[in-house]
């Protein structure tokens, strides 16, 4: 019988074995080397809203434990797809990445045309916060209550203005959830986040917005606008507002969670350096204390982790598309 010669026999195996170690000291190089420059938070919104809040929190701190720069970049417009986008082509190396909220579930279905896979063009890190919306409205609306806003909504319908962050922003879809169970259609203005939709209300511009509490409660605080209830189903720790589930839409319910992702390919050992410094954040007592403050819950130990991102991530895609597709609704 013909036998092939041993080295040709073993050679497979031997491969085998050297790409596991080669594979090995590459990727230990990698997380050696990494930070090698500055790492960029994308925010696929405008400056001064929510998002861009928590990433700037965030950044500061992770800068510290990771022993280099961490800067944050407004990537906004087509409401979040386009920063989205931008971290989906990054070099998978870890210095850039992306931190974004339930638009990168809803926007999944309500752009069907996507330059990214929501879901294979990620590589998730982490979640980082979770919290709930509040609905507001300029100072000088006119209406004092809950039950006087939704006479005035039902009353004057399209006269109303309605601000949001762009087509499949949060604060969109908690408008589109509030129209929906009132039966009534403001006039909608999109705008690139809720920092510039903020700023207008404030100065009087538009009449209504449903905003994230993180960066909301300050006006409210400082009385530049008014406050009537929040979208979570437990009513928030301070902040002495009803549920709109317990005010006429029962069951309304409207929450935001946060989290970070690398571009698809970034190598493990560096996401799990990114992960411990987002879990080391996480238990940072100056963060603690500015989430407490904004009545923003932190990410849990469970929740900081990259495999309960990317379930969590699919799963929310999911519950969004029913909804979207139920509504019938898309951007394009
Ligand atoms: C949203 O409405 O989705 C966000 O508040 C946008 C933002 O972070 O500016």
């Amino acid at each position: 019988m013909h036998r092939k010669p041993a080295f040709t026999r073993v050679r497979p195996a031997l491969m085998r074995i050297m790409a596991v170690l080669f594979g090995g000291i590459v990727a230990q190089g990698a997380a050696q080397a990494f930070p090698t420059k500055p790492i960029t938070i994308v925010v696929p919104f405008a400056a001064g809203g929510p998002s861009d809040t928590i990433a700037r929190l965030f950044a500061a701190s992770m800068s510290q434990k990771i022993g280099g720069q961490v800067i944050v970049e407004n990537v906004a417009g087509a409401g979040s797809t386009v920063g989205i986008g931008r971290v989906a082509k990054a070099d998978p190396d870890g210095h850039t990445l992306l931190l974004s909220h339930i638009s990168h579930a809803t926007t999944a279905t309500l752009y069907r045309k996507l330059s990214y896979d929501p879901i294979k063009a990620f590589a998730p890190v982490g979640m980082v916060t979770d919290g709930a919306f509040v609905l507001v409205s300029r100072k000088d609306f006119g209406t004092d209550t809950l039950p006087q806003l939704f006479a005035r909504l039902k009353a004057d319908g399209d006269k109303i203005t309605y601000a949001h962050a762009g087509v499949g922003s949060g604060s969109h879809l908690c408008g589109l959830m509030l129209m929906g169970q009132l039966g009534v259609k403001m006039t909608q203005i999109p705008y690139r986040g809720t920092g510039p939709a903020m700023n207008d209300l404030v100065s009087g511009k538009v009449d209504v917005l449903c905003d994230q509490i993180t960066s909301a409660l300050p006006q409210i605080q400082g009385k530049a606008i008014k406050a009537y209830a929040v979208t979570s189903t437990e009513k928030v720790k301070g902040l002495d507002l009803p549920t709109l589930a317990a005010s006429g839409l029962p069951g309304f319910r409207a929450t935001v969670w946060h989290g970070l992702y690398a571009p698809a390919g970034t190598p493990a050992p560096v996401i799990g350096q990114i992960n411990k410094a987002l879990r080391e954040a996480l238990k940072d007592p100056v963060i603690l204390q500015r989430l407490a403050q904004l009545s923003t819950d932190p990410a849990t130990e469970a929740q900081a982790d990259p495999a309960f991102l990317g379930k969590h991530l699919v799963s929310e895609i999911a519950a969004w598309k029913k909804i979207i597709d139920t509504a019938g609704v898309y951007a394009d």
